[in-house]
């Protein structure tokens, strides 16, 4: 067993440390205030190529390992969870995706943009009366010549406002339960596509979340990714795929956290000495610390055999499930380290504590882990 970062690990690192300090940590305020999507910062993203970290060298990315794209994420998740989710969606829900499923034309259409972050993509699971149990959508694709017109609704979508691509989930046979849906590629110009932005969120608030309405929208058949009625498998691998990213943000969130809290712990001094100094605050500081140490562990582990080719869904959903309620435990210590400072803005900890939320319900509640984890352990599991 190693726990060191490999030369190529720890060059990510370095790299993604700099980037962050420079190009995120000291905007991701502001960002949050005028809930405005980071453009400059995403398209930097692009140039130095953050996006491409994990994609294959083929299709414009840098083809480096699983841990890599923790690392970014999790670095991404120090500085800003909004960004930290746009990349999340680009590359794990979509490009990593295509990558997987596509055909040889999908891969060359749409990789090395997502790659490059000149083209947006979107995952489109979710609808407005199907969350958890998500292959019962209502969304529809009715196949019509070359085509097949999609009609539906797609709610609570990471990125839709601003993609150029929609990966959506649509049922191709209502009666074959997840086996009657099928993924699409569905570009946004297409006639009937449109989008609907989604206001008031508790945080992520520098990042695009939108419904999106599909109203006769005619896909060409060319645009079905995988093949008819394996679009619930394809949604499910995927997700092992953001769900593993979703836990490295955590990870990094709460470690800003965490270091927000240890600097402020010794300026703050109460009762003639700095409050690091009392030992109910370095008990804070103390479970913080494990608590992050189990989550990034986890992350590693799922990493690790990611890299090694096998089967990681039950490890993902553990690390998922873990450092999603963990961020919320540290950001939650974090605020009450700070007291009345923490509870406003003037402190980037709020912004953390407000955005950690997210975590335990998008890409699959804490309580859908648990089924996954618990069917796993039972042997219950469909896809033991
Ligand atoms: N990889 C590949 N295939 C898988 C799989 C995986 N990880 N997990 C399951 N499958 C396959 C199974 O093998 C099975 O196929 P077969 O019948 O051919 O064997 C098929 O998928 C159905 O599996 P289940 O019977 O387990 O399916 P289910 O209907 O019982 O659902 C569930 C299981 C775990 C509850 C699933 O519905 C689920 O994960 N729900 C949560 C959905 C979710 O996470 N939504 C978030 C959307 S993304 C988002 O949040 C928006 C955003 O923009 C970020």
């Amino acid at each position: 067993m190693n726990f060191s970062y490999t030369p190529e690990q720890e060059a990510v690192k370095g790299m993604m440390e700099e980037f962050v300090a420079k190009e995120v940590t000291p905007y991701a305020a502001q960002w949050d205030k005028e809930e405005k999507f980071p453009w400059d910062t995403v398209r930097k993203m692009g140039e130095l190529g953050i996006f491409g970290t994990a994609l294959p060298e083929a299709y414009g990315g840098s083809g480096l390992d699983a841990i890599c794209h923790a690392i970014v994420a999790e670095e991404l998740g120090k500085g800003c969870s909004s960004l930290r989710g746009i990349y999340s969606v680009q590359i794990s829900l979509v490009a990593k995706t295509i990558a997987a499923f596509g055909t040889e034309e999908q891969k060359q259409k749409y990789l090395p943009g997502l790659a490059a972050g000149t083209l947006f993509g979107c995952f489109g699971l979710t609808e407005p009366n199907s969350g958890s149990d998500a292959a019962s959508m209502l969304s529809t694709a009715v196949e019509d010549g070359d085509s097949y017109i999609l009609n539906g609704n797609k709610m609570w979508i990471t990125n839709a406002g601003i993609a150029d691509v929609a990966v959506i989930y649509a049922k191709t046979d209502k009666n074959a339960g997840p086996k009657g849906i099928t993924a699409f590629l569905v570009d946004r110009g297409l006639p009937g596509f449109s989008t609907k932005d989604i206001h008031g969120k508790l945080g992520l608030k520098a990042s695009n979340t939108a419904e999106i309405i599909m109203d006769n929208v005619r896909v060409p058949k060319t645009n079905v990714l995988g093949s008819v009625g394996k679009g619930f498998a394809i949604a499910m691998s995927t997700l092992d795929n953001g769900r593993y990213t979703v836990a490295a943000g955590c990870v990094g969130s709460a470690q800003a956290a965490l270091d927000y809290a240890k600097k402020y712990a010794k300026e703050r001094n109460q009762f003639g000495k700095p409050i690091a100094a009392h030992q109910l605050v370095q008990q804070l500081i103390a479970d913080m610390a494990v608590d992050i140490e189990c989550g990034r562990l986890l992350v590693y582990k799922a990493g690790h055999m990611k890299n090694l080719g096998q089967k990681s869904t039950k490890e993902v959903c553990m690390a998922k499930y873990y450092c999603s309620e963990m961020v919320n435990r540290v950001a939650y210590k974090a605020v009450q380290v700070f007291g009345g400072y923490g509870f406003s803005d003037e402190y980037p900890v709020e912004r953390i504590f407000r955005d950690a939320r997210i975590n335990t319900l998008y890409e699959g509640t804490s309580q859908i882990q648990q089924l996954i984890i618990g069917n796993f352990e039972l042997g219950m599991s469909a896809f033991v």
